[in-house]
């Protein structure tokens, strides 16, 4: 089954600058914890244990955020702030972590080509960490990992979003098979409103067959000179099945400063306790 789930975080995140000029922006934190650390958590939740990152210059500090720190640990140890360890050394003494380069950034398609090294032949989820969702029982990637135990194909997660928000987004045409869930047609990356096939987009989780790598290799830069994963996603579907399923929960776009403050108030109203 789904045992890996690959994290592309190798962007410049030029929406966050200044914040992100050295400082991943997966590192962001939405209340007291970074975003990459709610991705790992909905991973590992769906029962994905084997992490694999793909970094690039500048983005040490995830690697580290995914390590033990002794001289700090040892600072605190016996303190009421070693709590605040708890959900971190959770995941760390739960999942393993593999990292790998993207050296130039040429998009997401070329990212996570780039992680194939780490996935090797078999199907994977992809987390984009800026995209964080929440949900109060199953979390989005779990619901989707039950769903490619009955589909055995891609699947990529959807939301509606309005008709002047479709530029921001690879949106999909489909027909619907079941209640949310809809077999892709045609799939566009960013289109205006009046070239978009529908106003249901495609937002940062997928589930992925192996057979997607071969068929970024073979795909032409797109949108942007960058290597679309909406254009092998496309292919993929042409040639077989790509699933799109509208989840159950919140997502926040916190790639967007407007998406981040929402986030950070959500998340502090609801899930945080000091
Ligand atoms: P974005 O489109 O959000 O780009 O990438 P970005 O560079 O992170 O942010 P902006 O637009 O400049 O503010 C979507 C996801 O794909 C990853 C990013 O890290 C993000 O998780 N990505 C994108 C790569 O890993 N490599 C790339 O070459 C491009």
């Amino acid at each position: 089954m789904i045992r890996k789930c690959l994290f592309p975080a190798a962007g410049y995140g030029t929406r966050f600058l200044p914040a992100t000029k050295s400082m991943p922006k997966e590192m962001m934190p939405i209340v007291n914890k970074p975003l990459i650390e709610y991705g790992v958590e909905e991973a590992l939740e769906a029962g994905l244990s084997q992490i694999c990152i793909v970094t690039g210059r500048g983005k040490r500090a995830l690697a580290d955020h995914f390590d033990t720190n002794y001289e700090l640990e040892h600072q605190i140890a016996g303190s009421s702030k070693e709590a605040m360890l708890n959900d971190i050394r959770h995941l760390i003494s739960s999942c393993t972590f593999s990292y790998i380069r993207q050296q130039e950034m040429k998009g997401l398609g070329h990212a996570i080509l780039t992680g194939e090294p780490l996935i090797g032949d078999e199907a994977f989820a992809v987390v984009l960490a800026d995209d964080l969702c929440i949900n109060t029982d199953d979390g989005v990637l779990s619901q989707m990992v039950k769903l490619y135990r009955q589909f055995r194909c891609s699947i990529v997660a959807i939301q509606e979003v309005p008709a002047n928000e479709t530029h921001k987004y690879g949106v999909i045409e489909g027909e619907m098979i079941k209640d949310d869930i809809f077999r892709i047609k045609s799939m566009v990356e960013k289109p205006a409103p009046e070239d978009a096939p529908s106003n249901m987009a495609i937002i940062g989780r997928y589930i992925l067959t192996p057979d997607i790598f071969d068929i970024i290799r073979n795909t032409e830069p797109g949108k942007g000179g960058e290597i679309q994963l909406t254009d092998a996603l496309l292919q993929q579907a042409k040639d077989g099945c790509v699933l799109a399923y509208k989840f159950r929960g919140k997502r926040f776009d916190c790639g967007s400063v407007d998406g981040y403050i929402e986030a950070t108030n959500y998340c502090y109203e609801n899930l945080y306790s000091p």
